[in-house]
């Protein structure tokens, strides 16, 4: 009995070491990345970019920028895929200061979801309010071709996983993160608008996250398709769930690269996904700087 109590409580204090060391751990790591980055730039963002396949170009509109390799940022995870850079790039687009990622991690990198979404956390640690991601999905629904630029509005995670599970850092965000306005309602109408103005079609659609890294068969696809969504991908379902943990507003814009798999008899290639977003990333341009001219005219609302 004694013997099973001490057991109880060798268990209770290791667990208790444990949580503290992965929460002091963690202070440690986000305290020596933020140094890193404020040793480069004294901006302090409100809005955070994530570019995703062939949008890397995107960049390209930010003012007074400074880029920073990704591995000369400690802890930042390193893009493997193809078509996309690795730099964090700070600085400012219709006056509003804004960090984007040129270039994201997936998980099918082999990266855990706590590394594919550090950079998220370090967002929040930065004061960033407001999350925009992009990417590159197939089109589920069978109104989308190729080029189309869709706004979404809701997502469903299929990737088997959540970026969230294990001890709970409460600094960050609560256990149990309501997710009813994962893609925030004010942000998805300010995008809308920004297409009206700008004369670029945008569509609204629910996004539906694989781990990838292999193509659906036809079978998931219509599976998706009966589940509810317009789009799949294998990307921004993790950095969504982590802004939101985090309290941040957050919004994402998919670029249809593809028909998903069965939709036509074409093979899936992932140069005809890089080569649609070249051809987006003109458009993708244009909404994400109106959109971030209605966020500077409604003065430190981010
Ligand atoms: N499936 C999954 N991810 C994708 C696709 C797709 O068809 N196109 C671009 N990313």
């Amino acid at each position: 009995m004694t013997v099973f109590t001490h057991a109880q409580d060798l268990i209770k204090t290791l667990k208790e070491v444990t949580e503290e060391g992965i929460g002091m751990l963690n202070a440690e790591k986000t305290a020596e990345t933020l140094a890193a980055i404020g040793r480069r730039t004294t901006l302090r963002p409100k809005i955070g970019i994530i570019l995703g396949s062939g949008l890397g170009g995107v960049v390209e509109m930010i003012e007074n920028s400074v880029a920073i390799p990704y591995d000369e940022i400690p802890y930042w995870p390193r893009t493997t895929a193809i078509g996309h850079a690795g730099r964090l790039v700070i600085g400012t687009i219709e006056g509003v200061p804004v960090v984007a990622m040129q270039g994201r991690v997936h998980f099918y990198e082999g990266y855990t979801m706590e590394e594919i979404t550090f950079p998220v956390r370090i967002f929040g640690e930065m004061g960033v309010g407001g999350l925009i991601a992009t990417n590159a999905a197939g089109g589920v629904n069978l109104s989308y071709t190729p080029g189309d630029l869709v706004v979404i509005k809701d997502h469903i995670n299929f990737m088997g996983t959540n970026p969230l599970i294990g001890s709970n850092n409460d600094k960050w965000g609560p256990r149990f993160p309501d997710m009813t306005y994962a893609y925030d309602q004010e942000y998805i109408r300010a995008l809308m608008e920004v297409g009206e103005e700008e004369g670029v079609r945008l569509r609204n659609g629910v996004y539906i996250a694989f781990s990838g890294p292999s193509y659906e068969t036809p079978a998931e696809i219509r599976m998706s398709r009966t589940l509810g969504a317009d789009l799949v991908g294998m990307s921004t379902v993790p950095e969504i769930i982590v802004a939101n943990h985090m309290g941040m507003r957050a919004a994402a814009i998919s670029c249809v690269s593809n028909y998903a798999a069965g939709v036509t008899a074409q093979k899936l290639h992932h140069q005809e996904v890089l080569d649609a977003m070249n051809d987006a990333a003109g458009r993708v341009i244009v909404i994400i700087r109106g959109f971030l001219r209605k966020i500077a005219q409604n003065a430190g609302h981010y």
